[in-house]
């Protein structure tokens, strides 16, 4: 897709990789429409892409509100005549055993309510705009970690997987009118989210920055995914063997959650 001249939806822009993303977006030609409920933040990231020559448009949302997300959707089709792309990018993560979610199935409503409903109602509605347009490609942000089995996310990955089946429904039903999709299969990232987790600081991770050309990429190039070669390998091993790669993974997990304790007390 040729950025120049084109509108991207883009959530989640308010920090970490939707932030980036739009500053990079925007650096490329598009007019980028920023999503997230932080107003403060979002006119910083609208700021500096005005202040490199860039458009950018910002909309404050709680897109796990249903209201809310339909009348910002009606924002969107009123203010832009042309939409190119939507990148379903804002989430949230839970990391928690399923043994403490026992009584925590709120975690579990909380994961879907933004990562998986309210990425799919804004779909929904710009979906008639994609139609009668011919054109319009989605974009997710999902993790690695649906491409092999990893403990302790049970309600972010859930919600993601999810997600990632609506987007391939998608392109199954609405490809032949020119709807698209890719599915972002992100490693871990150094932002916001990665670092509530105080063991994570000590774990190697992929800039913002970089994943941000991630986002860039599903955009302009429109694969049906963006991967790590880890996480094609992962999916491979688990289509070829999935027994062995969940089995052999377990005591793996276990053992990397204790060393990364250590590495973050020292
Ligand atoms: N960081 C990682 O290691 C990693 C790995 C795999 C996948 N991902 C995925 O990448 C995406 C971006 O995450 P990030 O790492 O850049 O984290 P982040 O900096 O925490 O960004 C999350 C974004 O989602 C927005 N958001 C959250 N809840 C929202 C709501 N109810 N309504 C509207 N916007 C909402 C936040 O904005 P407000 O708070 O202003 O609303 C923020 O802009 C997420 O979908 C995440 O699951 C991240």
């Amino acid at each position: 897709m040729k950025l120049s001249g084109s509108t991207v939806v883009l959530t989640g822009a308010s920090s970490g990789i939707g932030a980036e993303a739009a500053r990079k977006l925007a650096r490329l030609g598009a007019t980028v429409c920023l999503l997230a409920r932080r107003e403060d933040e979002l006119e910083r990231v609208r700021a500096d892409i005005e202040a490199s020559g860039g458009v950018a448009h910002t909309y404050v949302v709680d897109l796990s509100d249903a209201d809310a997300t339909a009348a910002v959707a009606a924002r969107l089709l009123h203010e832009h005549p042309r939409i190119d792309a939507l990148v379903n990018n804002a989430g949230r993560s839970i990391r928690r055993s399923i043994s403490d979610s026992l009584e925590r199935v709120h975690d579990y409503e909380r994961t879907m309510a933004i990562n998986y409903f309210g990425a799919v109602r804004l779909t929904l509605a710009l979906l008639p705009r994609f139609v009668e347009q011919g054109y319009g490609h989605v974009v997710i942000s999902s993790s690695l970690s649906t491409q092999v089995p990893i403990p302790l996310f049970s309600a972010y990955l859930a919600s993601k997987s999810a997600l990632e089946s609506f987007t391939r429904s998608l392109t199954a039903e609405l490809g032949h009118q020119g709807v698209t999709s890719t599915v972002v299969y992100f490693p871990m990232v150094r932002t916001e989210m990665s670092t509530a987790t105080p063991i994570y600081q000590a774990m190697p991770m992929l800039s913002a920055d970089k994943a941000a050309n991630w986002l860039v990429k599903a955009v302009v190039d429109q694969p049906t995914r963006v991967t790590s070669i880890p996480g094609a390998m992962g999916e491979l091993g688990m289509a070829m063997l999935p027994g062995v790669i969940t089995k052999a993974s377990q005591p793996l997990f276990r053992r990397m959650d204790k060393r990364l304790a250590r590495r973050s007390e020292d």
